[in-house]
Formats: structure tokens, sequence, C-alpha cells
């Protein structure tokens, strides 16, 4: 199997992270990796803040388990009351991809962004994992606040965060793939 699809089928979200920095090469390389990756018409109407300051990581995960804890649903209530929660799972680098709230096709764009973020990541024995909760969040004064603070243009929105960083733990294998979700026609 080539190189490409091992990296493809090896990829798994991790969710426990070591302290350890990943290196400025291996961040510069994942963010060209993220800026490569199609986009509707070529517009690349996307912005990428990568955070590798804990205090800043901090406030934003106290901010986001403030509107967890403030939200309807019952299980979001619950993470986000617990103490020892951390929507990012502690990893020492996130980026927030974040798209033009105009764009065409801004969430198709990020979404192939972000991929492009986990393959390179994975490529270079980096673990990751998709956190959703500042595209739910963002609205939220306190959260929009911090993400201007952290220079997320005010006409983008989030649209995902890859949490970076070596893995503490072996991520779980992969669920077996559902049947009947490819047809083939010829
Ligand atoms: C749109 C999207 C949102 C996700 N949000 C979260 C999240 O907030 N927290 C989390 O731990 N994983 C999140 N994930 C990761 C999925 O849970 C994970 O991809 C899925 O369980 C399959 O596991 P794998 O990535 O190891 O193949 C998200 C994935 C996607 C595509």
């Amino acid at each position: 199997m080539n190189e490409v699809i091992q990296n493809i089928l090896s990829r798994r979200s991790v969710r426990a992270f070591k302290e350890d920095q990943i290196s400025d090469e291996d961040l510069n390389l994942i963010l060209e990796a993220a800026k490569f990756a199609p986009s509707g018409m070529g517009k690349q109407e996307w912005h990428f803040t990568a955070i590798q300051n804990k205090e800043k990581i901090e406030q934003l995960v106290s901010a986001a388990k403030e509107v967890m804890q403030n939200s309807p649903i019952e299980q979001f209530k619950k993470m986000g009351s617990n103490p020892n929660f951390n929507p990012f799972y502690n990893a020492p680098t996130i980026i927030i991809t974040a798209y033009e709230k105009n764009a065409p096709t801004k969430v198709s764009d990020c979404a192939v962004a972000l991929e492009n973020i986990f393959l390179a990541a994975n490529s270079l024995n980096i673990g990751s994992c998709w956190i959703h909760i500042l595209a739910l969040a963002g609205d939220d004064p306190k959260v929009r606040s911090i993400l201007t603070e952290l220079g997320v243009p005010a006409n983008y929105e989030v649209s995902g965060t890859a949490a970076l960083g070596f893995n503490s733990k072996e991520a779980s294998n992969a669920a077996p793939r559902k049947e009947g979700t490819v047809n083939i026609v010829k």
C-alpha cells in the first residue's frame, strides 16, 4: 500500500496528549498542508489561528465550558460542569479554522483544510482530534472576545478546531466501516 493511503487509513482521533510541544517546523508544515486544501472556486476564504500558549488555551477552555454548562443539552451541561473535563484534552497546540461568513463553500472549505491538518499531523507522528465546541460557542460574547484577541478576524466564524500533540495513550482501533455506504456504477 502506498504511504498516502497508509497515512489516511492509520489516522485516528487522539484524546490524550503529552505535555511536550510540537516543533515550529512541524507546525509550519501542518499549516502549509491546511492552506493547500481545495477550496470552492479556489477562493481560500479561511483563516487559521495556531495557539501554543497554555494560558490562552486555558481561557478558551473556561469560556467554552461555561457555554456548555448553560446548554439545554444535558450531556453538554454535565461535561461543562466536570472540573476534569478539558474539551481540547490538554493538547499543547490547537489550530482554530475559521471561514469568511459569506463565502459560498465555507463549511466544506474548512472541513477539507482540517482533514489536511489531521493527515499532515499523522504523517509526522503527531496526534490530532477535531474539536467542535468553538464552532457551537463562537457567538458567545466571552468566547468571541477571546477569539478576537487571538486574531480571528471579525467577519470570520469558527468551523472547528484541531487539537494537536504527541499521543500519551494509544488511540483506539478504527470502528468497523458501515456496510452499504458505497455504490459503484459501471
Ligand atoms: C465534524 C466533527 C466534529 C467532531 N467533534 C469532536 C469533538 O468535539 N470532540 C471529540 O473528541 N471528537 C470530535 N470529533 C472526532 C470524531 O469523534 C471521530 O472522528 C470519530 O469518532 C471517528 O474516529 P477516528 O477519527 O479515530 O476515525 C469530531 C469529528 C468530526 C468530523
